[in-house]
């Protein structure tokens, strides 16, 4: 399948950007999978890696890559991680894999952070993939009800507890007009532990894998 020739080539594509000695924040996802991969064969040369959930934990283990806790370390020094979507403003939704919530933490704490994305993550506005939000289980009504009121369609997604113990409503027909806006205002809900919106922290750089190669963004 072609969407998956792209996302191993963005993933090998992003090892160019890993300086020796770094620290590398690891997302979640089939694209972020195929970095992992490529971050293996270079494991050698770099100081470990903080991971964004239990599955890239596992997948970073189990390549003999040293794995830090965000907790022991002062810095990351670039977070490489994919998208559901990504517009050109370098603003993104994720959550898919719902790994949303450590994803931000990690994001916010790199010094640099790459998207690597195959081509059709990438669109002009944002809202066609359902926005997760991840919400504390007691709350899940409570937010529903407000993400109601904001314009959207809130679904729980059925049998899905994230690695923090709490669930995820995916919210359908949002208009993401100002999506720093929107991230400030769904984050200000009680009971909402994360939304999927990373907009006021946006991608630093975007490797955008096509048929035509990988054109970068910035
Ligand atoms: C996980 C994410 C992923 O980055 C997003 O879902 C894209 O996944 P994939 O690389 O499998 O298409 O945000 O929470």
């Amino acid at each position: 399948m072609i969407q998956g020739k792209l996302k191993k080539s963005v993933g090998w594509a992003a090892l160019q950007y890993i300086q020796p000695g770094s620290i590398v924040g690891v997302g979640t996802g089939s694209t972020t999978s195929c970095f992992i991969e490529a971050l293996g064969s270079i494991r050698q040369k770099i100081e470990g890696v903080v991971s964004s959930s239990e599955a890239s934990s596992e997948k970073v283990k189990s390549l003999g890559i040293p794995l830090f806790d965000l907790n022991d370390i002062g810095i990351v020094d670039v977070y490489v991680d994919s998208a559901d979507e990504i517009n050109r403003k370098m603003q993104m939704i994720k959550g898919g894999g719902a790994a949303l919530t450590r994803e931000k933490i990690i994001a916010a704490v790199a010094r640099e952070f790459i998207c690597i994305a195959d081509a059709s993550k990438l669109v002009d506005m944002l809202g066609t993939f359902p926005l997760p939000v991840e919400v504390i289980p007691m709350a899940r009504a409570w937010v529903a009800r407000e993400l109601v009121r904001l314009g959207g369609t809130p679904v729980y997604r059925q049998g899905v507890v994230t690695d923090n113990g709490n669930i995820i409503l995916d919210v359908h027909n949002l208009a993401i007009l100002d999506a720093v806006f929107l991230e400030e205002k769904i984050n200000n809900i009680p009971g909402c532990v994360t939304v999927g919106l990373f907009a006021c922290r946006t991608a630093d750089m975007a490797l955008i894998g096509s048929e035509q190669g990988i054109k970068i963004m910035r």
